[in-house]
């Protein structure tokens, strides 16, 4: 790979304006956006002009063709995603998906089967990455907090009926789903990240308040492999926003509390008497933050994820996130719609090739993905 890794960004609406400038910031690593593409020239133009770039395309493949990305940067609606990210790898160029990264198990696995390494294809769940998870992992693999037991995760998010009235929000076949798989998937990502592999979900969602053929809320009890159980609320009706992880450890509690990313100090951790020689490891992991140059600012976010993937792309390794835990973090969500429209209990076997809810977060509801 040349010194420079040369970035397209496809789709050019809020997500790729709000963060695509990340992706060239002061990093280990020197990367330039060459390229952009959108079908809506106004939002093309606006995002050329603030890159200062003039190779802007209406069409994926001639921008492939003509610009020859290292990695495509894929900022377009869920339903496109399976379609443009296959086109990307097939071209050679790595893709960094937006979440989800697909619209359902079954397209996922095709995106998989189309990766060789390099060309690699990542998701962003960029709140696997600030300085409090990366402590948290780390100190879960210690004897210092015991096992785990229940965890909490919350993602009650407000959104209101315009959000929804954007035409792909909201609908099984472009979205893949409500704010279980538009919202709450970071928080559940961040839970799978530390808890591991689920066993069995049972849900429900409702249709509370908004104008949407999806769900506006869901709820959902998971049991995972080591044997953590968790509640699990997702929601875009909640006026007082939260975005809550809570672990209830054999001996401390560890809480996040934050909305859009978390700092250090939104971890609180809450030891069993006795065991205040957890406190003393927490806040020495915590001082970590600024060694490592993807943790610099020790808050989650696009950045931390950012550099980590370009360091990853430079030294020909996959960037994070693995497909495997990709889609186990996809397997979650397909659970809960799963277990929630059938009203039973959901376990992995249950997602497997030509089950209704491997290819799509709608199932039997019959309408396809
Ligand atoms: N990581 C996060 O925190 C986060 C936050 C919000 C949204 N997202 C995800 O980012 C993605 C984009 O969301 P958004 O809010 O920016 O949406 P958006 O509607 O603002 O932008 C999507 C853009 O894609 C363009 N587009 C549509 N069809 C296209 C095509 N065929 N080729 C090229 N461009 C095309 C649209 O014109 C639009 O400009 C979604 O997958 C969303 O779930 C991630």
């Amino acid at each position: 790979m040349d010194e420079v890794i040369r970035i397209a960004v496809v789709g050019t609406g809020d997500v790729a304006m709000d963060h695509a400038a990340t992706l060239t910031a002061p990093s280990p690593v020197a990367a330039e956006i060459v390229a952009a593409a959108d079908t809506d020239r106004t939002r093309l133009d606006a995002f050329l002009t603030e890159h200062r770039t003039s190779a802007g395309y209406d069409d994926l493949d001639e921008l492939l063709v003509r610009s020859r990305p290292d990695l495509v940067y894929l900022c377009t609606p869920p339903g496109l995603h399976r379609d443009q990210a296959l086109a990307c790898l097939r071209s050679g160029a790595s893709v960094l998906v937006e979440k989800p990264p697909a619209l359902s198990l079954r397209e996922f696995d095709e995106i998989a089967t189309a990766v060789s390494g390099p060309p690699w294809f990542a998701t962003v769940f960029q709140h696997r990455f600030g300085q409090g998870q990366a402590n948290l992992k780390a100190l879960a693999g210690s004897e210092l907090l015991g096992r785990p037991l229940l965890a909490v995760c919350h993602t009650t998010w407000f959104r209101d009926q315009a959000y929804f009235d954007v035409p792909w929000r909201g609908r099984w076949e472009t979205e893949g789903g409500g704010p279980t798989m538009g919202l709450g998937i970071h928080q559940m990502d961040m839970m799978l990240d530390l808890l591991g592999d689920w066993t069995e979900v049972r849900a429900v969602t409702r249709t509370q308040a908004r104008r949407t053929e999806t769900e506006d809320v869901s709820l959902a009890h998971v049991t995972f492999a080591g044997g953590a159980v968790a509640s699990v609320v997702n929601s875009a009706l909640s006026p007082r926003q939260e975005s809550y992880l809570r672990y209830d450890f054999e001996y401390a509690t560890v809480e996040v509390s934050h909305l859009y990313g978390y700092r250090d100090e939104d971890w609180r951790v809450t030891p069993v008497p006795g065991h205040d020689d957890v406190l003393a490891a927490w806040k020495a992991g915590m001082t970590g933050a600024g060694q490592d140059p993807a943790a610099q600012n020790s808050r989650s976010g696009h950045w931390a994820q950012f550099a980590r993937v370009l360091s990853s792309l430079r030294d020909g390794a996959p960037p994070p996130v693995p497909l495997a835990e990709s889609r186990r973090t996809l397997s979650l969500v397909a659970a809960i719609y799963a277990s929630a429209a059938t009203d039973r209990p959901v376990r992995p076997s249950d997602l497997s090739p030509g089950t209704p809810f491997y290819d799509s977060m709608a199932g039997h509801r019959g309408r396809s993905a």
